[in-house]
């Protein structure tokens, strides 16, 4: 095991009914003025929205709304949020969706009781917020694992840049698998495969011999397959949606990554993908994975064979790769990346420029150049 530490900021509320239980005991520690914040309007379509807003009603809060945040959430929306934050003087933020809703808000609540530029502090001095106003979240599309932990990824639309930002984790979350169950069925399975990616990239970066943490990683890779599966046969099968809701915030609370390093290299190329073309996460991670995993497929042959015969039964390190891409497409997800709905036309010159600015694993089986990540790009056309 590589020396670490470990300590966990959020309590979680898993279960039906939980927003009321959490909002009840929680809303007591914070004052009046409430921020709600969410996306698109699904939750004003499926009812969510009415029910936290009569809870916190009830329980005299004030409500400001901050609506419209968008899947791949920008800078310039995060800059909107604090601005209405400090207009405002919010004194909590209730995150109401899905990644990029949490997301979005992790970074509003830092950055609204700062100065300076959290992307130039973060970036140009190295300096990580200390500080944020009060947060919570409430899960209404899992897969991400964001609610678990103060890490963000935001697009810097002049930048052309789509990456980590460190904000305020929630205190806490609230993680109700029935209010997934309005999420697209595609959504859905582009949510899981995410959770699947997360739980593969951090088992393939290095670690010593028999991890444990290596262990808990194919495990939860396992069951997550296992209950994806379970979503093909009825997409409407709760136990299933609420298995995959807890295997995605078991792949980001950190109890993966103790006493390990991690890969992250497909989620790198995936992310820089999206700068340039909005898709979808877990989409484009579908695509990427399989070609990236040939090219490396020899550098760690024993973690590859292993992952093969415990998450797919599959015999050899090989099979499993070709396991992967076949349940890629058993779950209807994309392989090429021309099925990817983007805002560009996927060209080799735009992905040239993907290969040229993302960023580069160290710890993964085997660092990638650039012309390497060119290569698998070009292989996923
Ligand atoms: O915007 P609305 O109308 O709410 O619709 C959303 C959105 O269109 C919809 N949705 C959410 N809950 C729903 C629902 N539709 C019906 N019923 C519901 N109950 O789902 C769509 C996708 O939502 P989004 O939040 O964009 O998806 P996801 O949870 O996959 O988040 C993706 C973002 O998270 C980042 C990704 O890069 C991306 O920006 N990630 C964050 C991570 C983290 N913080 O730890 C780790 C991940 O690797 C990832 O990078
Ligand atoms: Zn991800």
């Amino acid at each position: 095991m590589e020396k670490f530490n470990y300590s966990y900021p959020t309590r979680v509320y898993f279960g039906e009914g939980s927003a009321k239980e959490a909002l009840s005991k929680e809303l007591e520690k914070v004052g009046k003025k409430v921020m709600l914040a969410y996306g698109g309007g699904s939750i004003k379509r499926n009812g969510i929205y009415d029910e936290i807003a009569a809870i916190l009603t009830q329980a005299g809060k004030e409500i400001v709304d901050f609506d419209g945040i968008m899947s791949n959430p920008t800078y310039s929306k995060v800059q909107a949020g604090a601005a209405l934050a400090r207009r405002e003087k919010a004194d909590f933020i209730l995150a109401v969706g899905g990644g990029s809703v949490i997301d979005c808000c992790k970074v509003i609540s830092a950055q609204a009781v700062l100065d300076g530029d959290i992307w130039a502090l973060e970036y140009e001095k190295r300096q990580f917020p200390t500080a944020g106003i009060p947060m919570g979240a409430i899960v209404t599309a899992s897969g991400t694992g964001a609610e678990m932990n103060a890490g963000a990824v935001i697009t810097y639309e002049e930048k052309k840049w789509k990456g980590p930002i460190v904000g305020t984790a929630a205190s806490f979350a609230v993680l109700d698998p029935e209010y997934t169950l309005t999420v697209p069925p595609m959504q859905v399975l582009s949510g899981a495969f995410d959770t699947l990616s997360h739980a593969m990239e951090t088992y393939l970066g290095c670690s010593d011999q028999d991890n444990v943490s290596d262990d808990v990683a194919l495990a939860v890779m396992r069951n997550t397959v296992v209950n994806m599966r379970r979503l093909l046969a009825d997409i409407n099968d709760l136990q299933a949606r609420s298995n995959l809701m807890w295997d995605s915030a078991m792949a980001e609370n950190g109890i993966l990554k103790c006493g390990r390093l991690t890969d992250f290299q497909a989620h790198q190329i995936e992310h820089q993908l999206g700068a340039y073309t909005d898709c979808n996460h877990g989409q484009g991670l579908a695509v990427i994975h399989p070609a990236y995993y040939r090219h490396i497929l020899k550098d760690a042959p024993e973690k590859f064979t292993r992952f093969a015969k415990i998450v797919f039964g599959a015999d050899t390190a090989e099979d499993g790769v070709d396991a992967l891409e076949n349940f890629i497409k058993e779950c209807g997800l994309p392989t090429k990346l021309g099925q990817l709905k983007s805002t560009v036309e996927i060209t080799p010159e735009v992905l040239r420029q993907v290969a040229d600015t993302c960023n580069i694993i160290k710890c993964n089986p085997r660092e990638l150049g650039r012309d390497e990540i060119y290569e698998i790009l070009m292989e996923c056309l």
